[in-house]
């Protein structure tokens, strides 16, 4: 038996992903298997030291001390060969108040910002709430997975004048870990239209053999000219909760603009509590992220064949990294609120509806496997009994 199979009850414990559902369906013992968290618990060498901070009693204003650098630099190098230097460091919250950060540092309102479709709804959402113009991507379904249609990018970005480009390295919903090719003719392509990238790599260490992550400022000597990579531990070991992110920059004048905008709000100062838990995880818990990874991997293969033997009308997504499926439940010919309803009043079952990841996303829905096997199949189950015909 796996560490991963023990099944935590994390009802009543503010958790979005289980206690945000009773109030919104009014309904009680709805399976969640939506949000992006883990019902897995931390590895224990994160407990250990979050707990050694706890019970020393002062929680008072904290450094980034050289250690954390160092946890950081160390695993960036191990994990995905890339070298970053202290200096070229910066920290936040979330990777998602980064995303904010970098619109308004390198954007001004009005100007257009292009991200693919489907996407991770908080980009769409940041790039309208910071007033600026949304320009959608949407990638092709080829040989069943997601592909850029760089020829749609480049009319876009030349008709829209796109000053930025949001990138989802890995994919979040499509568990796509582009390739460094795929990723080198975007680079080209933004280069040549003078469109600074962001690149959220939180997906970055969720990757299943044979693929292999490409860190952007990797894939070419250039293109730390003109992006910046946000990333975390905090998708990797299930750290949502206590926030901490770092950003990558290597280009002095990026790093400026965007730490004047962190320091207006004070937006560079981080909850104790992330620095400690990226710091021990990075430090202490390689091997658990194995184990991770080859459970990930078998609930990822029986989720395949499960839907493929009882619910064959539903096109399933491999994914090559991440714990997000997408499913494609066209097929079905219901609306948006017909298939929520379906999932809801008769598979009692939560997972996000894929219109939220942008128009393409109509028909589809994101569910996330990182679970114990039992939950998995508990919810799989519902959901084929639901869809039966
Ligand atoms: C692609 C992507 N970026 C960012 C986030 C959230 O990052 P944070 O909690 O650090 O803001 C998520 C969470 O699911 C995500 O999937």
């Amino acid at each position: 038996m796996s560490i991963f199979d023990q099944q935590h009850e994390r009802r009543q414990t503010n958790s979005v992903k289980w206690d945000s559902i009773a109030s919104t369906y009014h309904k009680d013992n709805l399976l969640p298997l939506w949000v992006a968290d883990m019902d897995f618990t931390a590895p224990s060498c994160v407990q250990e030291a979050l707990l050694d901070y706890v019970k020393q009693g002062i929680y008072g204003y904290t450094l980034f001390g050289d250690d954390l650098y160092e946890a950081i630099i160390n695993w960036q190098k191990r994990r995905h060969h890339y070298d970053i230097n202290k200096e070229e460091i910066l920290f936040s919250p979330g990777v998602v108040p980064s995303i904010a950060v970098s619109i308004e540092a390198f954007t001004k309102p009005g100007d257009s910002i292009m991200i693919h479709d489907p996407v991770y709804p908080p980009f769409a959402k940041m790039i309208e709430e910071n007033k600026r113009k949304l320009i959608r991507s949407p990638l092709k379904v080829i040989n069943g997975h997601f592909e850029m249609d760089l020829n749609k990018m480049e009319s876009k970005m030349m008709k829209e004048n796109v000053k930025l480009f949001i990138l989802c390295n890995p994919h979040n919903p499509g568990g796509r870990v582009w390739t460094k090719s795929e990723l080198k003719h975007l680079g080209d392509l933004c280069k040549k239209y003078n469109c600074l990238v962001v690149s959220d790599e939180i997906h970055q260490d969720l990757i299943f053999a044979p693929h292999q992550h490409e860190t952007f400022h990797n894939v070419d000597a250039d293109f730390a000219d003109f992006s910046i990579v946000l990333t975390a531990a905090t998708k990797t070991f299930n750290l949502a909760g206590i926030k901490n992110s770092m950003i990558f920059v290597k280009n002095p004048q990026l790093k400026a603009a965007f730490a004047a905008i962190q320091e207006k709000s004070e937006q560079d100062t981080i909850n104790t509590f992330g620095l400690i838990g990226t710091k021990a995880a990075y430090n202490g818990a390689e091997a658990w992220l194995t184990e991770l990874l080859d459970y990930l991997q078998k609930n990822s293969v029986f989720t395949i064949n499960f839907l493929q033997k009882n619910l064959p009308k539903v096109k399933v997504m491999r994914p090559e990294g991440t714990y997000l499926f997408w499913l494609d439940f066209s097929a079905y010919n219901l609306t948006e609120s017909q298939l929520n309803k379906k999932m809801i009043e008769e598979a009692g079952v939560v997972l996000n509806g894929g219109y939220t990841f942008g128009p393409s996303g109509k028909q589809h829905m994101r569910l996330n496997i990182a679970c114990p096997k039992a939950t998995l199949q508990q919810g799989l189950t519902q959901i084929a009994q639901a869809f039966k015909e």
